[in-house]
């Protein structure tokens, strides 16, 4: 069973899920046959059905079309691929607004966003959903016990176009909310700090989501309604899923996510509402090196699943068509991309879409399928995935191994990149991704926890910008500190607390004890100035966007300000704590030297990188059988090796390559652009097991 249990895949199947979103309804019927012997070809096994169907699937309030679904479920059990049905709720049709109006989402400004796209509903309308949930129960009770039927996929991407509502609908559900949340309007005035610029409330009817405003927004109002907004959506899916389950016990539901990009959902509190985690990710085409993107998204992911296998429910073959050039796939990438997804805990690689449409607004987005049919380079790499896929049928159900957890929290997120900060450079997610990049060029895995998270089945943690911090989230770090752990926190932490009111006493009030230090004032960097640091080794370190003022209080200085206004001050700092250590950078350094940082740290904790030796542009992953019900390998390993460099790498590696099913002793070249999957474990050893 896919999910937190672990162990085996989807429900109903052997071997890792392959195919995509399927939309049927935009071809003529007698386009379908192909379209499932296609998939055949292909080695599809699974397919995302129905997800923008709504409109077809109740032309009228109350009255269901489900015979052009019932035919292609049919059709697709007969050729062998299963479903995972949506719930179709993503896109609600224009009968709806046509009637309910005031089921429309608002934008900031006031203005009212129009059918005519997609995801056009408040979160918080009641005519939005009780529709949804009627069309939820029509799909339950007619397919809960279809033999295609393996997974309810349930709306699409929630709030990808519509997470925040400013409408009255919603500024009342947002007044219930807070009224839940506070119990009394003088709690809130406490938690919001209303005392600044003539705030106070003195009613509930008074307080207004955070529409537009004249200047700077209360900033707890705002962290307040980005709760609220995650937690209204929340709802909507929590009510749709608990009409599968009650209709079709035992199928897992799911909704599919868009780490590591999307800010507006608090994903941690999404993920444990969910039977299997699923994610669509995009590849940032303009980056350099957007593999370790990639890896970062596919790693938080895991973390979100709590470290049980999930679900890549979307890439792209190639290009998209939203970003503002659209790269194609270079010819191999589409392999290594979904091969990095695997590697890093999913059970398969799932593409939108199927075919690449001919109309609409996505008609330019790659496809398995694409417009010029299949003597192209996507359907030959799509049919040779499909072979790797079976191939790694072995693998399905095992665990990631990991000895590094980064602590990541939206939140923080959304309180660091708030209005009326000391600057606007300091961006959460890219902060995580330079120290997230040093570990995985090191050949190093990372697992993502939330704030408070257990941390003491790792040997060394990363706490990038943590602003916020709760009492819980600071003792999480100490008590692991003390334990015996290694932890490297980065610049702006524990600033502020759940309220996001300042915590007094110097910064970072409640870890200077932890970490040795106080820092008195921020310091941030011109655009494109630099400012030096001279390490402990002599080594010469440059930071941009930002800079402390700290004191050193016990700890060792590792690196201190050599120029700039900060000059003779100290720049980041290890510090013996209990029985451990914790390490503090108030600087954003450039990649190298959070490189030379990130050794140095690494080294401290004796985590070790996942083979021997990491080399530029290699990807290199471990995912070790779990002893449970069902896994007859248990402590077997898969060594990943991704080339994505243009020369090949030797790498320390022995076994048989599941793949190629060549056999390696000792030592195994990775070719350019070559992805290897390697079973570590000898003959001997599987019988012995
Ligand atoms: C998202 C959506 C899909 C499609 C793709 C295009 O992932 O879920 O419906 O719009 O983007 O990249």
């Amino acid at each position: 069973m896919l999910g937190p249990q672990g162990g085996g895949g989807i429900p109903g199947r052997v071997g890792l899920a392959f195919g995509g979103d399927y939309n049927p309804e935009q071809w003529p019927e007698d386009v379908w046959p192909e379209d499932i012997r296609l998939m055949q070809e292909a080695g599809v096994t699974l397919v995302s059905l129905g997800i923008f169907s709504w409109a077809l699937l109740e032309p009228e309030p109350g009255r269901y079309d489900f015979g052009w679904l019932d035919r292609i479920m049919d059709l697709l059990h007969a050729g062998g691929i299963s479903v995972d049905l949506a719930n179709a709720t993503a896109s609600p049709p224009p009968w709806l607004a046509h009637r309910h109006p005031e089921s429309l989402p608002v934008n900031r400004a006031g203005s009212t966003l129009y059918p005519g796209s997609r995801q056009a509903f408040c979160p918080s309308s009641t005519a939005y959903r009780s529709a949804a949930q009627a069309l939820t129960l029509a799909l339950a009770e007619r397919y809960a016990s279809h033999p295609a039927l393996v997974m309810w996929h349930v709306n699409n991407e929630y709030g990808c176009h519509n997470a925040h509502c400013y409408c009255d609908v919603s500024a009342a559900a947002f007044r219930r909310w807070l009224e839940r949340k506070y119990g009394s309007v003088d709690a809130l005035n406490e938690a919001w700090g209303t005392a600044f610029w003539s705030q106070h409330y003195s009613a509930w009817d008074e307080i207004q989501p955070a529409r537009l405003t004249t200047s700077f927004g209360n900033p707890t109002q705002e962290l307040d309604f980005r709760r609220f907004s995650s937690d209204e959506l929340l709802e909507c899916f929590v009510a749709e899923r608990d009409i599968l389950h009650r209709v079709s016990p035992g199928v897992p539901v799911t909704t599919n996510f868009m780490v590591p990009n999307f800010k507006n959902l608090d994903y941690w509190t999404w993920a444990e509402q969910t039977d299997v985690v699923s994610n669509d990710h995009y590849l940032p085409g303009w980056e350099a090196e957007p593999h370790l993107e990639l890896a970062f998204g596919a790693d938080l992911t895991r973390g979100l699943a709590g470290g049980a296998p999930w679900l890549l429910m979307e890439h792209s073959t190639s290009a998209v068509n939203w970003q503002h050039r659209n790269y194609a796939k270079t010819p191999g990438q589409l392999r290594r991309n979904s091969l990095s997804h695997v590697a890093r805990g999913s059970e398969g690689a799932m593409f939108f879409q199927w075919r690449a449409a001919r109309a609409g607004a996505e008609k330019f987005h790659s496809a398995l399928l694409p417009h010029a049919g299949t003597d192209t380079k996507v359907w030959r790499e799509v049919v040779q995935l499909g072979d790797n896929l079976r191939a790694l049928a072995p693998i399905e159900g095992s665990r990631v191994e990991s000895d590094v957890a980064i602590v990541f929290d939206w939140d923080s997120w959304w309180a660091v990149e708030g209005d009326g900060h000391p600057s606007a450079d300091l961006r959460y997610v890219d902060h995580a991704r330079d120290l997230y990049s040093a570990l995985w060029r090191a050949g190093i895995t990372c697992s993502f926890v939330r704030q408070g998270a257990d941390l003491s089945g790792y040997r060394l943690v990363i706490v990038p910008t943590l602003h916020v911090v709760t009492d819980a989230g600071a003792s999480a770090v100490s008590e692991y500190v003390a334990g015996g752990g290694t932890v490297l926190v980065g610049a702006c932490s524990g600033i502020v607390d759940e309220n996001d009111h300042i915590r007094l006493g110097g910064y970072p009030a409640p870890l200077r004890e932890l970490l040795g230090v106080t820092v008195e004032e921020f310091f941030p960097l011109r655009p494109g100035e630099r400012v030096h640091l001279t390490t402990d080794a002599g080594e010469e370190w440059t930071s941009r966007l930002w800079t402390e003022l700290m004191t050193a209080e016990g700890c060792e200085v590792v690196a201190s300000y050599s120029d700039g206004p900060l000059a003779g001050h100290p720049a980041v700092t290890r510090n013996s704590f209990g029985s451990g250590t914790a390490w503090y950078v108030s600087a954003r350094l450039e990649a190298a030297d959070v490189a030379a940082l990130i050794d140095r740290v690494v080294e401290d904790a004796g985590v070790q990188a996942v083979a021997a030796a990491a080399q530029p542009g290699l990807e290199m992953v471990r995912r070790r059988v779990v002893a449970a019900p069902g896994s007859d390998r248990p402590g077997a390993t898969y060594l990943f090796l991704i080339n994505h460099s243009d020369t090949a790498i030797e790498v320390a590696a022995a076994g048989h390559d599941l793949l190629t099913g060549d056999t390696y002793d000792a030592t195994t070249t990775v070719a350019a652009g070559a992805v290897l999957v390697i079973d570590e474990s000898a003959p001997a050893d599987f019988e012995e097991a």
